[in-house]
């Protein structure tokens, strides 16, 4: 009999298999896909590390949880800052003076924030009924048109005016020149990719990939004292109150015949003629000096049956759907549901990883730590 079967091997999985197994208890993992790691996952391509399920960069200001992670892999310096490409042109993301620089020839904040405060004021006065129309009210016509609106089409599949207002409450913009994406105290990846992590995280547990819940679930059930869960929640209760919404993505990876295909990790393609929103090239994260480089193409899609779960759409029908499902999983003493997929929650990777060693903690007790 196990302690604790643990279903899926993603952050939530591991971090909770590594933690009971240090405790000396009895735990097992199964896994869905072919490999352990969840959306963490890479593919090693020309000796490159291939982020499979979309660009991965650890972020935190949870020194803590930054010294977790780092007791298992060394997290290299990589700073996350994006590029996009718009009519022709290259400019820095997040929207900082660099940007102003190359959209205006401003020089000082204040020469900036008088050229945004001149062309937000086209609509001064009125409430913005659609997302074009926040957006400039925001940080006015040139960014809203050089670097937002053909992205956010592409994106959403549909006009900025015919998109409401709220997509948009608050965009980053930084009045220095900083192009460093996320504004967290530590920031990295870690050196040998994350399969490092996840493969330090399960030393020494019993893993079965290939292996779905689903197929033989009694069995399972009856292998242990308490089931993890971090499936979807849906799909636990045989969609009862009806399938979640998910945002996709479709990916497609090439490898290149070049040691450079676009100098950055990330560039968004801004322009409508593109049919992808942005490319990865993988190399850039680990600061890689193979002779030739591996690029992502990443494609807004819907989500249809038997996709990946992406992004959960935490809308107010989803989120109606979810509270039924989650009230059920209260009832369910044997079982924790947790993760992205089983609390159907945008968790990055550094609150995934708090979750876990929470719940954890309060399942053993802090006497047992
Ligand atoms: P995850 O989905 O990783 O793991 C769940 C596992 O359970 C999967 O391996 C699945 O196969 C398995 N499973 C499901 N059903 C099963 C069944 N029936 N039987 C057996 N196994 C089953 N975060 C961040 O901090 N920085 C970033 O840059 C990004 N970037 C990013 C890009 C994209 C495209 C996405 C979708 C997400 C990110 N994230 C991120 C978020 C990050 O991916 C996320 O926080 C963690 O991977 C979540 O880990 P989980 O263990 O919760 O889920």
């Amino acid at each position: 009999m196990y302690d604790y079967l643990i279903v899926g091997s993603g952050l939530y999985g591991s971090i909770f298999a590594h933690e009971a197994h240090k405790l000396g208890k009895k735990v097992k993992v199964i896994e869905k896909r072919e490999h352990v790691g969840g959306n963490v996952y890479c593919e090693q391509i020309e000796g490159i590390n291939v982020h499979k399920y979309g660009a991965h960069i650890f972020h935190t200001s949870d020194k803590a949880i930054w010294e977790y992670v780092n007791s298992f892999v060394e997290f290299n310096r990589y700073t996350n800052s994006p590029m996009a490409l718009s009519k022709g042109k290259i400019y820095n993301l997040p929207f900082n003076m660099n940007t102003f620089n190359q959209l205006w020839g401003t020089i000082t904040p204040q020469e900036a924030k008088a050229k945004i405060s001149q062309q937000s004021a086209e609509l001064s006065g009125k409430e913005p009924t659609n997302l074009e129309e926040q957006a400039i009210s925001l940080i006015g016509r040139d960014i809203y048109e050089t670097l937002i609106k053909e992205y956010t089409e592409k994106q959403w599949g549909r006009k900025c005016k015919d998109l409401p207002a709220f997509i948009i409450r608050r965009l980053p913009v930084r009045f220095s020149y900083d192009n460093n994406y996320f504004n967290d105290t530590y920031q990295g990846i870690p050196v040998g990719g994350y399969n490092k992590l996840i493969n330090a995280l399960l030393e020494g547990i019993e893993i079965e990939t290939s292996v779905d819940y689903f197929d033989e679930r009694e069995a399972w059930d009856a292998l242990a004292e308490k089931i993890i869960y971090t499936g979807p929640i849906d799909r636990f209760f045989d969609y009862k109150f009806g399938a979640l919404d998910y945002r996709s993505l479709r990916f497609e990876t090439e490898v290149i015949d070049s040691d450079n295909y676009q100098g950055n990790a990330v560039v968004n393609y801004i322009d409508k003629k593109y049919d992808f929103t942005r490319i990865i090239e993988h190399k850039f994260f680990e600061f890689g000096t193979q002779a030739k480089t591996v690029i992502t193409r990443e494609y807004p899609k819907e989500y249809a049956k038997g996709d990946e779960y992406y992004y959960p759409v935490n809308d107010d029908k989803n989120m109606k759907i979810y509270k039924q499902y989650y009230e059920l999983s209260k009832l369910k003493e044997n079982i924790i549901f947790g993760g992205r997929l089983a609390e159907y929650k945008y968790y990055d990777m550094h609150q995934v990883i708090k979750s876990a060693l929470h719940t954890f903690k309060s399942q053993v007790g802090a006497g047992d730590e």
